[in-house]
């Protein structure tokens, strides 16, 4: 049968969480945004049969398999899409892009910068549209933050603080799997911290220098079915000073044992003219204080980033219907499908490792009890 000319169609490797936020991300982004083209859930692969096969149909796709390299030998697929865990990243990332498919590739990039850097190689090399699953900077207020620092709403940026707390990790009976596993999984630093650590750039500028300190609590869990114990080879929690290459000075902490505590995550800017901060626990809100609002008012003020002339908010619900997390990979996909096949894409996998180089001197800075430069 004929394809479509305005179709691209779609391939989702790995049916998990992110496969799921993916898949409802392609469905909703026409149903939100008038798109020049029309994005097809073409097939999703897995490793468990029974599993991939009930969330393909679930999720709306045509077909499904349990061999991600055959769905970058389908002719008939445009964009390779990778759910998978990080340390799976790099070498389905080469793969597609020597196949001459666009890739989008879930966060972080890698396990290490030098298999991001293929990664990063691979694409530029093959000229291939990419993109990273930094999603967060497309929430109404995260944008709006980003925007409003750039217009020079808050100053000069003196300060920024990013943390990002939950519990995933807190119960020792949790067993073993990929997330512990520091060569499939990463750290926590490369886990929560590479969006923080995204944002921060994006927002701020690169970052020069970093001093970090990493805690395991929980040093050993139960193995596969129960049996004997494993190494968890990766940190609970972090923390990190930052030094900006244009002077101004950060913190970041990211942990997986706070009690009660979901996936909280807060960024706050402080710059010479007011202070901005953001808090997913209410993430269609902005909260801005500036130096020359009337003393009466002392304090800061809620933003409802839900206005038509706030980012992505003009393609949503009436104004206080507020958005959600699935909200993020629907602009984001309606950006890249909007784009497409020109692009530009962003973020790039080019910026995927930069954060992997920022992550890696936290964790250098770890190993080796001292302040470290990036790129040294
Ligand atoms: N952007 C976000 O908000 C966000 C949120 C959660 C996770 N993530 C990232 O998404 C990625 C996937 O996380 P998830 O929570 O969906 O994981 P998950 O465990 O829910 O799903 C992982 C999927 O990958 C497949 N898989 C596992 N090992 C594989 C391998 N070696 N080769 C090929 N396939 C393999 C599994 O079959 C499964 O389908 C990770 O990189 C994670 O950091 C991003």
């Amino acid at each position: 049968m004929a394809r479509p000319k305005d179709e691209v169609r779609i391939g989702v490797i790995g049916y998990g969480a992110m496969g799921k936020a993916h898949a409802y991300g392609y469905t909703a982004a026409p149903v939100i945004r008038r798109l020049p083209v029309n994005p097809k859930l073409a097939v999703m692969s897995g490793r468990n049969e029974n599993a991939v096969a009930a969330a393909s149909v679930a999720y709306g796709f045509e077909s499904w398999t349990t061999d991600w390299r055959s769905i970058i030998e389908r002719p008939d697929i445009d964009i390779v899409d990778i759910c998978t865990p990080p340390g799976a990243h790099a070498e389905i990332v080469q793969a597609a892009a020597s196949s001459g498919k666009a890739v989008f590739c879930e966060k972080p990039l890698s396990v290490s910068v030098a298999s991001a850097r293929a990664a990063v190689d691979a694409v530029k090399k093959n000229g291939v549209l990419n993109a990273i699953g930094f999603n967060y900077r497309r929430l109404p207020a995260v944008a709006l933050m980003k925007q409003l620092v750039q217009n020079g709403e808050v100053g000069d940026v003196l300060l920024w603080r990013g943390i990002w707390l939950s519990d995933e990790f807190l119960d020792p009976t949790i067993p073993f799997d990929w997330r512990f596993d520091r060569q499939m999984g990463g750290t926590t630093i490369g886990d929560l911290g590479s969006h923080l650590v995204d944002m921060a750039e994006w927002m701020i500028g690169p970052v020069a220098e970093v001093s970090a300190q990493s805690a395991t609590f929980i040093a050993q869990r139960s193995g596969p079915g129960g049996r004997g114990t494993v190494p968890v080879g990766i940190d609970d929690a972090s923390s990190a000073l930052i030094r900006f290459a244009n002077g101004a000075r950060g913190v970041m902490e990211v942990a997986r044992t706070c009690a009660r505590r979901p996936c909280d995550f807060t960024v706050e800017v402080n710059g010479t003219l007011g202070t901005l901060v953001f808090d997913y626990t209410r993430l269609n809100e902005l909260q801005i204080g500036r130096v020359d609002d009337d003393a009466l008012f002392y304090g800061r003020r809620t933003v409802r980033a839900e206005h038509p002339s706030h980012p992505y908010a003009g393609d949503w619900w009436a104004i206080g219907q507020g958005v959600g997390y699935g909200s993020s990979f629907v602009n984001f996909f309606a950006d890249l499908l909007q784009a497409w096949p020109e692009g530009p894409w962003s973020p790039g996998l080019e910026d995927g490792l930069r954060v992997q180089v920022v992550c890696d001197a936290m964790e250098r800075s770890v190993e080796e009890r001292r302040w470290v430069t990036i790129g040294s």
